[in-house]
């Protein structure tokens, strides 16, 4: 059983604007996958074709409008209180901007500890431990515990986000766009950090970026987003040497630096994909042709 079941995902969003009319914005259109045990996973896109949203969903920052997403087979949209509570131990986020998961005012130190604090979790001296141990997993100096999140560079904020979310022992991180706001030699430690979490911790990253070559870098598998739809979703490998979905081939050619044979999201292109489901192009590999 996969660790991360989604399955039909859909997210709406009512937007109304003065003097204009109300629209409504399917930023989730359908969407399914899923996520193993210790597995990478990448989910890429332009802007705007729902990748946060999504995220937002697992995360239970928002709520559906219909679908299902399970967790170790449970569907998280009817747990109990209780079992809530241990769904936010075992999935964490990390975002773009570590700003959102550390509060300003807080020593660093605090803002790792406090995970522990509201779990209850160990005494006050045992939490102070294992603090340190966090910071020094993330290549922190304990000296750097209490500086607060302005006093600290982007990439070391990053690094004490990542300490927090790594802090209850998830087994699930959500990262959106947990790089890309940073220099890309300091972007690329954060990157060797994951994965060496990946793999000593059996840690499962949903890992939603831009940078194509990062998800080659350090995804398994992948999935292609647009206006809400995945168009294409297979190894990433299989992804990278034989895309089947124009705009994924797009995607890698702009990437690439090379020419791309057709551009942005068309309308047609659009209602093309909501007219095709997706088809299993090859074993394992599926897109919407
Ligand atoms: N709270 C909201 N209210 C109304 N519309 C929203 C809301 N959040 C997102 N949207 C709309 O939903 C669509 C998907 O947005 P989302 O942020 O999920 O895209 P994204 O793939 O994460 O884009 P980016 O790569 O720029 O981060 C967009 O059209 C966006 O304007
Ligand atoms: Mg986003």
């Amino acid at each position: 059983m996969p660790l991360l079941e989604v399955e039909g995902l859909v997210k709406r969003f009512v937007q109304r604007r003065p003097l204009q009319p109300t629209v409504e914005v399917r930023a989730v259109n359908d969407v399914s996958f899923t996520v193993g045990e210790g597995e990478s996973f990448g989910l890429v896109g332009e802007s705007g074709s729902g990748k946060t949203t999504a995220a937002r969903c697992i995360l239970r920052l928002t709520t559906p409008t219909a679908g299902e997403i399970r967790f170790d087979g449970e569907a998280i949209g009817s747990m109990s209180r209780h079992r809530l509570r241990a769904l936010r131990r075992a999935i964490q986020p990390v975002f773009q901007d570590p700003y959102e998961s550390l509060n300003p005012r807080l020593p660093v130190g605090e803002s790792v500890a406090e995970p522990l604090v509201v779990h209850r979790i160990g005494t006050a001296a045992n939490r102070q431990t294992r603090v340190e141990e966090l910071l020094h997993q993330v290549g922190l100096d304990p000296a750097h515990l209490g500086r607060r999140p302005g006093e600290l560079s982007g990439g070391q904020r990053q690094r004490i986000a990542l300490a927090r979310a790594l802090a209850l022992g998830p087994r699930l991180v959500v990262l959106d766009e947990p790089v890309s706001a940073l220099d890309a030699s300091v972007g690329a430690q954060i990157v060797n950090l994951l994965m060496r979490f990946q793999r000593d911790l059996n840690l499962a990253l949903l890992f939603i970026t831009h940078d194509l070559r990062l998800v080659r870098h350090m995804t398994a598998r992948v999935a292609v987003m647009r206006a809400g739809l995945i168009v294409e979703t297979a190894a990433t490998s299989a992804v990278f040497a034989a895309p089947r979905h124009p705009y994924t081939r797009t995607l890698l050619a702009a990437a690439t630096g090379s020419s791309a044979e057709e551009s942005e999201a068309s309308d047609a292109g659009v209602m093309e994909d909501e007219a095709s489901p997706l088809r299993e192009v090859a074993p394992g590999h599926w897109a919407r042709v």
